[in-house]
């Protein structure tokens, strides 16, 4: 093969599995090939490439730097290594450099000029971007769902009276439907934070080249436009460096996967109490003992939270001190990226399908809602609504408590507060507060009814909550519509251009 810039089809046998159109006779192993090799892992990027490669063409010959004829060779060749597949590609450092060896291979060295005035490096970072994009589309639609189970649920619970914990003690009744939409408004933040990571990971590098530009007359915009990009990456040494978009979606990822380890943790807990039921296709057995019914998703879905928080550090770690402008490092962050977001989204879809199939207990629930005297904050505030300053009334309750055994009924907590109320205030309890109105404060259900500021348990106020919850639901729906309308308008945009040259 020869040295002088024509990267031709002639490959001499003896080196074909070695040389490509990059590294010629040069570069072309040793023991640290397979080290410095992402072709594997690159197959994630197959597609993109090929769509990078064909925008890419597609401006050249606009532009005229290839002529209309030598454009149509080179996107009919990639046609073919489309059809062939990932798989079918030639060995290489990495995809970009193996389908620009095929589509030499195959139409000989005008496939060379598809390269002209880029870099791997605005092209990877393009591919990157261009396959991140999707992910994070089907991340944040993973969310939505989620958040649809849970307010379906909530649904269907909202009068389902059970314990509310802090530090793991009883501490206030609440309901299940209060619970769960506690959970859908935080992963509501979640769909928030991965449409904005969309947005900023949206933006097109190429034409950045190796990072200082190029001497040609390209297009940014046009390929930014045929590729669904909002728009370009303005300098180009920023274009072929920036990963801080993989830092920003993976973020989010190990945001939402820490709170889907909370909501886990919570249902795996109300699980072992009764409150909660799995549903078979949900759970597993134990080997050993038969009468197991294990939450395994969940503690599954728990762990995730570790692995992807382990890949949010692995890419800021590998970012950090890097400096301008490409450095290979950037080849071992993007695996980090692939994993999140994979495994953030199918711990998503299975802790929406454990809570859409799982059942609650409405017994097992209201027979712990008023353990642990959980009622107590309702009658403090029963006897400051009569005037009482709140922090003598905290110390009646606190001293009426103290007393009570952990599951005394409320007739034992009326009389224990009725003795206090003589201690602290020197008069009967009855003077502030009527025998109805306490025995309400003392009943788990009236003391969930009467919290009924907005956000708050009551079956009114969470009904008035989940239908603003389901609307926000309904908005990111429709930005996430938008995005894929997109998304898909440009791939047409993109096939009809490419059509021109057929
Ligand atoms: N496989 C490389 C990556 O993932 C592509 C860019 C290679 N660029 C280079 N100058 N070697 O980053």
């Amino acid at each position: 093969m020869t040295d002088d810039g024509g990267a031709g089809g002639d490959v001499d046998d003896t080196d074909a599995d070695t040389e490509t159109v990059v590294r010629r006779d040069r570069f072309a192993g040793g023991p640290a090939r397979g080290f410095m090799s992402s072709l594997a892992a690159d197959e994630r990027i197959f597609a993109a490439d090929l769509a990078v490669d064909r925008a890419h063409t597609v401006m050249l010959a606009e532009q005229g730097i290839v002529a209309d004829d030598e454009a149509a060779e080179i996107l009919s060749g990639l046609d073919a290594v489309e059809s062939a597949g990932h798989g079918a590609l030639p060995d290489g450092e990495d995809v970009h450099e193996a389908i620009e060896s095929a589509v030499v291979d195959r139409v000989g060295d005008v496939g060379g000029k598809m390269h002209t005035a880029r870099s791997r490096n605005d092209e990877v970072a393009a591919c990157i971007r261009y396959r991140y994009r999707a992910d994070l589309l089907d991340a944040a639609e993973a969310t939505l769902a989620l958040r649809e189970a849970l307010l379906d649920t909530a649904a269907d619970y909202a009068d389902t009276v059970m314990p509310g914990f802090t530090h793991r003690q009883y501490a206030q009744p609440v309901t299940v439907g209060h619970f769960l939409s506690s959970y859908a408004g935080a992963v509501a933040r979640d769909t928030a934070r991965l449409l904005a990571a969309f947005d900023r990971t949206n933006e097109s590098p190429l034409g950045g080249a190796a990072f200082g530009g190029t001497t040609f007359d390209i297009d940014r915009e046009r390929t930014a436009d045929l590729l669904g990009f909002d728009g370009v990456v303005e300098n180009s040494t920023d274009a072929a460096s920036a990963r801080d978009f993989l830092v920003e979606g993976t973020a989010a990822l190990a945001n939402l996967t820490a709170t889907l380890s909370g909501l886990a943790a919570d249902l795996i807990e109300h699980a072992k109490d009764g409150y909660f039921v799995p549903s078979d296709d949900y759970a597993s057995t134990s080997s050993i003992m038969p009468q197991k019914v294990n939450p395994d998703t969940l503690e599954l879905a728990r762990a995730v939270a570790g692995d992807v928080s382990g890949d949010l550090t692995g890419l800021l770690t590998t970012l950090k001190g890097l400096p301008r402008a490409y450095n290979r490092d950037l080849q071992r962050a993007t695996p980090h990226a692939w994993d999140a977001v994979d495994d953030a989204t199918e711990a998503t879809e299975v802790v929406a399908g454990a809570v859409a199939t799982g059942d609650w207990d409405p017994e097992a629930c209201a027979a712990d809602a008023g353990a642990g005297f959980s009622t107590a904050t309702g009658v403090a505030d029963a006897l400051a609504s009569a005037g009482i300053p709140f922090r003598t009334a905290h110390e009646v309750v606190a001293e009426a408590a103290a007393t009570a055994p952990d599951d005394a009924d409320p007739e034992t907590l009326a009389a224990n507060l009725d003795t206090a109320a003589q201690e602290v205030l020197g008069e009967s309890l009855y003077a502030y507060v009527s025998r109805e109105d306490l025995s309400t404060a003392l009943d788990p259900a009236g003391s969930v009814a009467a919290r009924d500021s907005r956000g708050g348990p009551a079956p009114d106020a969470v009904a008035d909550s989940l239908a603003r919850m389901t609307e926000t639901v309904d908005d990111h729906e429709a930005e996430l519509a938008v995005r894929r309308d997109a998304l898909a308008a440009a791939e047409t945009d993109l096939s009809e251009a490419v059509d021109e040259y057929a």
